[in-house]
């Protein structure tokens, strides 16, 4: 669907249908608390996880969601999903199955601890719908896993991923984090030439976000992250030279860049504009997302919301969301622009131009100054984040910036 058509959608009827749904349902329960995660996160019992399902449930079938089309993917994300017991991910797919149908080709994919993979909960996840993992592993140096209180092993780790292998899972991703401080950022140089070598498909990347400790259920952070934001321990020169660095070796290893932080096995397919990595980047084109659970964001046209306030609080009444930000049409264009900028071959400045209306001049000239730093290329309509311009993409965007989205786009290059 061009972004003529989203214009008339957005200005129209909203509740109508999409180019394609993707849904994101949220786990906030861990067995711990790793030092760096900016999520908040409550320990695992399994009283409150089957309440938490409960309440899963209730918000599946009675949340009014205005919003059709076909159903591109689930992700499951935390938190640990993983510590989801099969019954439960069935009957959320039972829900969610019953008013999303299925395609044949739908991504359904379970974010996974390397502690809870063994091959019988594999399997067993198999059996219920899931065709994709997604594992967080961060490091494969072991100093580093120490430091941030992960509680697994490299060694773990890489027993997990052929693990996954073994129980039939088709597509495997794993997450690694770049510049953890204060370590040297070179370190996700070693981490990738590793993942290159194990049998996974699909390698997200985050760049590590030192969190603010003001946020509520975040904890404080230790105590040499003096400054919060991405990469400004290191400087942005050296993060963008360690990230094209990255980007040519993942290429010479048979990986191309499907997303500013992702990198997949090039002979493998990737459905139209999706973007594997969890929620996020699920904004792009005309795509609706429906976030279930705490903490799980949905954006549909123009308007973002979000559950965000306590456990007890989304248990005793999930159907209760609060709108983040309502878009105008023309904070639209900005906001989206990002989105489709981090996928490559989403962003056609033709259809920008004509959806962007009374904006059109200042997109031009900011796709212009872009093109002019290096951080974009056109080929033919299509405009193309570089490598540098992916770089420096990866780090300008905070989890905390929604509400200014728009705004702050336009103020990079105009
Ligand atoms: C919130 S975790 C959930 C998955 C799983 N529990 C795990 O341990 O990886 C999802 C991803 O968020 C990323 N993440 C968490 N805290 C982060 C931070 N401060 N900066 C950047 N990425 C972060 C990690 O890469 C992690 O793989
Ligand atoms: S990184 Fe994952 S396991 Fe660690 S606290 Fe965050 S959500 Fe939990």
């Amino acid at each position: 669907m061009s972004y003529r058509e989203t214009r008339d959608l957005v200005t129209t009827d909203m509740s109508t249908s999409y180019h394609s749904l993707d849904i994101y349902i949220h786990f906030p329960f861990c067995n711990q608390k790793c030092a760096y995660c900016y999520i908040p996160t409550w320990r695992y019992t399994e009283q409150d996880a089957d309440r938490y399902v409960q309440a899963l449930l209730h918000e599946i079938t009675r949340r009014r969601v205005d919003a059709a089309g076909r159903l591109r993917s689930i992700f499951f994300g935390g938190g640990t999903p993983s510590l989801l017991s099969a019954e439960s991910v069935a009957r959320l797919m039972e829900a969610i199955c019953a008013r999303y149908p299925l395609a044949a080709d739908t991504v359904v994919t379970l974010e996974v601890s390397p502690l809870d993979v063994t091959l019988e909960a594999i399997r067993s996840f198999s059996k219920v719908g899931i065709n994709r993992t997604s594992m967080g592993i961060q490091s494969f140096n072991e100093h580093v896993l120490r430091t941030i209180r992960r509680p697994h092993s490299p060694a773990e780790a890489i027993t997990a991923v052929k693990t996954l292998r073994e129980g039939g899972i088709q597509d495997i991703g794993i997450e690694l984090m770049w510049a953890i401080v204060p370590f040297p950022l070179p370190t996700i140089l070693d981490d990738l030439a590793v993942a290159a070598d194990l049998p996974v498909d699909h390698v997200t990347t985050m760049w590590y976000d030192i969190y603010r400790p003001d946020v509520a259920g975040r904890p404080a952070p230790p105590a040499h992250h003096e400054l919060t934001g991405k990469g400004y321990f290191y400087g942005e020169e050296a993060m963008i030279d360690v990230y094209e660095k990255a980007t040519r070796f993942m290429r010479q290893r048979g990986f191309r860049r499907v997303a500013t932080d992702e990198f997949r096995r090039s002979n493998l397919h990737v459905p139209a504009g999706l973007c594997l990595n969890g929620p996020a980047l699920s904004y792009t084109g005309n795509g609706a997302l429906i976030g279930y659970g705490l903490g799980a964001v949905s954006s549909i046209g123009p308007v973002v919301t979000c559950y965000d306030s306590g456990l007890e609080e989304y248990i005793a009444d999930p159907l209760a969301p609060k709108n983040l930000q309502q878009f105008t049409p023309e904070e639209l264009v900005w906001f989206r622009l990002i989105y489709d900028l981090l996928v490559p071959g989403c962003c056609e400045r033709d259809e920008y131009v004509r959806f962007a209306c009374r904006e059109s001049a200042a997109l031009d000239q900011w796709f212009d100054c872009a093109v002019k730093l290096g951080f974009l290329t056109r080929a033919n309509a299509c405009l193309t984040l570089t490598d540098r311009g992916a770089a420096w993409f990866n780090f300008s965007f905070g989890v905390e910036n929604y509400n200014s989205m728009a705004e702050k786009v336009k103020r990079l290059f105009l």
